[in-house]
């Protein structure tokens, strides 16, 4: 039987800044991911990293590309009623946010990860955990054709929101909290300079839009879209007509098209799963919650839930100290209620409900006119969307 001391379930994010984290620290640990790596790598997702999640990745050895590349917003902008209002992110807060791909972060991880020499065994099938409720946990799976047995002292559930690990802990041990919107985003990729120089959230009566990109070079748009879509209801031409409709006239004089490289639906939940810990296991990101992406807070979540699970570990391994292991649950909850509080403000402010009445159309309105004049509201988004300290 193979042994280490914490065996991370996943190569997501998550995942693998954590291998990260404790490597360096001299952890040992050995990462089972369902996929294979290229697989990891094609999944498009999140874009925009909050100064805590930068200043963890640096601290994981990974922050040179990040920090050439990366793309440093001072703002954001909100569209509705044909006109666009600038949010100050740097003036109501003094910080700046990153626009830096999740594949770029996913990538360097990976690099880094290899050059240290650490484990990762990609398409591991069947992944199973058995004893952490008790010091020996032992995590069972089946690699190139043969079942494995990895025996280890931690186990770190970081395998997404479909993962083995939350469904591992006992249903009565395990309360969970659930919203499902009733819509989607439909997300195009493009080769194409960005719209405009600052990310764009437009509220509209045909739906929300939003365009963010990947480089100066490289677009990220969405479309709010219907649970009913399918992708191949959506050609590259309808998808641009669409977003240049949702957009103020200046932005969609102004937008470049062109072939689309990716394009994807994505549901929006919030969901919450507490506590984040039993026994000798840990989840930690999408594993433990999911945050509808209006508030660009996903992949922040990874990172701050790795934050608190690698000190905790480094405690307990360096001093065998287990405070910062105790209370991992509960610090971690704390920042995960809010940013899900304000990932569906954001949704709710933005998107176009099926079946609201007039009157609450009209407050929606009232209240984005509200926080583009108001400095204590509008300082309130930016506080939020900046993120809040670890
Ligand atoms: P994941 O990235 O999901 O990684 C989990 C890993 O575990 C995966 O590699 C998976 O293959 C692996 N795995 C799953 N089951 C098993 C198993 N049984 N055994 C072994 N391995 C397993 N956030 C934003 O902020 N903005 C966005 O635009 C955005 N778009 C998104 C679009 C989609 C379709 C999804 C699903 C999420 C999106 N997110 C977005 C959220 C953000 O990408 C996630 O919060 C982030 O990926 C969380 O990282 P993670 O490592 O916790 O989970
Ligand atoms: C993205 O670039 O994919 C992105 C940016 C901001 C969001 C969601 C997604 O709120």
């Amino acid at each position: 039987m193979e042994r280490t001391q914490v065996a991370i379930i996943g190569a997501g994010p998550a995942g693998l800044l954590l291998g990260q984290l404790l490597a360096r620290a001299g952890i040992e640990n050995i990462i089972l991911e369902q996929r294979s790596a290229d697989y990891v790598l094609g999944r498009i997702r999140a874009g925009v990293l909050e100064q805590g999640a930068v200043d963890l990745l640096r601290e994981a050895g990974v922050g040179e590309r990040l920090a050439r590349e990366g793309l440093v917003h001072d703002g954001i902008e909100l569209c509705f009623d044909g006109e666009r209002h600038r949010i100050d992110l740097r003036g109501h807060t003094g910080k700046a946010v990153t626009v830096y791909g999740q594949t770029e972060v996913t990538r360097d991880l990976m690099q880094a990860r290899q050059e240290i020499g650490a484990i990762t065994r990609y398409e591991a099938e069947d992944v199973s955990l058995h004893g952490v409720d008790g010091v020996n946990p032992v995590v069972r799976y089946r690699w190139q054709g043969s079942v494995r047995e990895l025996a280890c002292e931690f186990v770190a559930g970081c395998d997404g929101f479909h993962g083995v690990s939350r469904a591992s802990v006992p249903s009565q041990v395990l309360r969970t909290y659930e919203r499902v919107y009733p819509f989607g985003w439909l997300g195009v990729l493009s080769e194409t300079p960005p719209v405009s120089e600052e990310l764009i959230y437009a509220h509209h009566p045909r739906g929300f839009a939003l365009c963010s990109m990947r480089s100066r070079t490289r677009s990220r748009y969405y479309v709010q879209c219907s649970l009913e879509d399918r992708v191949e209801a959506w050609s590259d031409d309808r998808f641009w007509d669409e977003l240049r409709q949702r957009l103020d006239a200046r932005a969609a004089a102004a937008l470049v098209t062109g072939p689309s490289i990716e394009k994807s639906i994505a549901p929006l939940r919030s969901f919450v799963a507490e506590p984040m810990r039993h026994g000798r296991l840990f989840l930690a990101g999408d594993a433990a919650h999911i945050v509808p992406p209006t508030g660009a807070k996903g992949l922040n979540l990874a990172a701050s839930d790795v934050h608190y699970l690698s000190s905790g570990l480094v405690d307990w391994y360096r001093r065998g100290d287990s405070l910062g292991l105790d209370h991992y649950s509960e610090r971690a909850l704390r920042r995960v209620w809010k940013a899900e509080r304000f990932s569906w403000w954001m949704t709710s402010l933005l998107h176009r409900f099926p079946e609201v009445s007039p009157f609450e159309q009209r407050l929606q309105r009232a209240e984005l006119d509200y926080l583009v004049h108001s400095a204590a509201a509008a300082g309130a988004l930016a506080e939020n969307y900046v993120g809040l300290p670890y």
